[in-house]
């Protein structure tokens, strides 16, 4: 099976703070978008293409390895991943089976992660997502913040990423999704085409980095 990887990397990352795109910010003397490159790398996916902020290429190219092949992301992180899908197949080769997308804001995700995703493809899913059990009591408020229902728990889950697809499926989905679409993750676009969406085991360590404590957090597990 040839998978592709694509790392959505085009966000602003204002949430933590930052003075540059939270891709590029440093991580134990690498910045995020090279953690997930890396890690996508060592679960198996040797051909990755990064979306990149417009005005940020030369940035990112400098501290990618030089077969990362970067394209201009959207204002959304749904145009970003359509922006990659549209450069995953290359003229004169064939197509890719399988399309796995990442977070550069999930530096630490363990290549297991990326291996079990592949797996489940190689196996025949359409569409894979990782998974965390949620251990808080989960409620839902109204919009004073009074708690108006509580949701049992069992049977939620926590959606990481990568995220693998077969390539047919996930481009046939995003051809079907409205060019204004905002979706917060791809299983939501191909859910929205009908396609099942199966689950293997996240990890922690693949917790997404959003606020300068996330950030604090990793510092402290590469440091180790
Ligand atoms: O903003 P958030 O942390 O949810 O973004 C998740 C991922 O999507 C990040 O890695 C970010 O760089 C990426 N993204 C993108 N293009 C955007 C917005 C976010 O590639 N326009």
């Amino acid at each position: 099976m040839h998978a592709v990887g694509i790392v959505a990397a085009a966000g602003s990352g204002l949430r933590l703070g930052a003075d540059r795109p939270k891709a590029l910010v440093g991580l134990g003397g690498r910045a995020l978008v090279r953690w997930a490159v890396d890690t996508l790398h060592e679960g198996g996916v040797a051909d990755v293409v990064v979306a990149v902020p417009a005005n940020d290429l030369a940035a990112f190219a400098a501290v990618l390895p030089a077969d990362a092949r970067l394209v201009v992301g959207g204002a959304t992180r749904t145009a970003s991943v359509r922006a990659a899908l549209a450069a995953v197949t290359l003229p004169a080769r064939p197509a890719p089976d399988a399309v796995l997308v990442h977070d550069a804001a999930r530096p630490l995700t363990p290549p297991d992660v990326v291996a079990r995703v592949l797996t489940a493809l190689a196996d025949g899913a359409p569409a894979v997502v990782p998974v965390l059990p949620v251990v808080d009591t989960t409620v839902v408020v109204d919009g004073d913040g009074v708690v108006v229902d509580a949701v049992p728990r069992g049977r939620l889950r926590r959606v990481q990423t990568p995220q693998g697809f077969s390539r047919a499926v996930l481009a046939d989905a995003y051809d079907r999704l409205p060019a204004d679409a905002e979706l917060t993750d791809d299983a939501a676009v191909v859910r929205a085409a009908g396609v099942p969406v199966t689950t293997v085991p996240g990890d922690e360590r693949a917790a997404k980095v959003t606020v300068a404590h996330d950030l604090a957090l990793a510092e402290l597990q590469v440091a180790r």
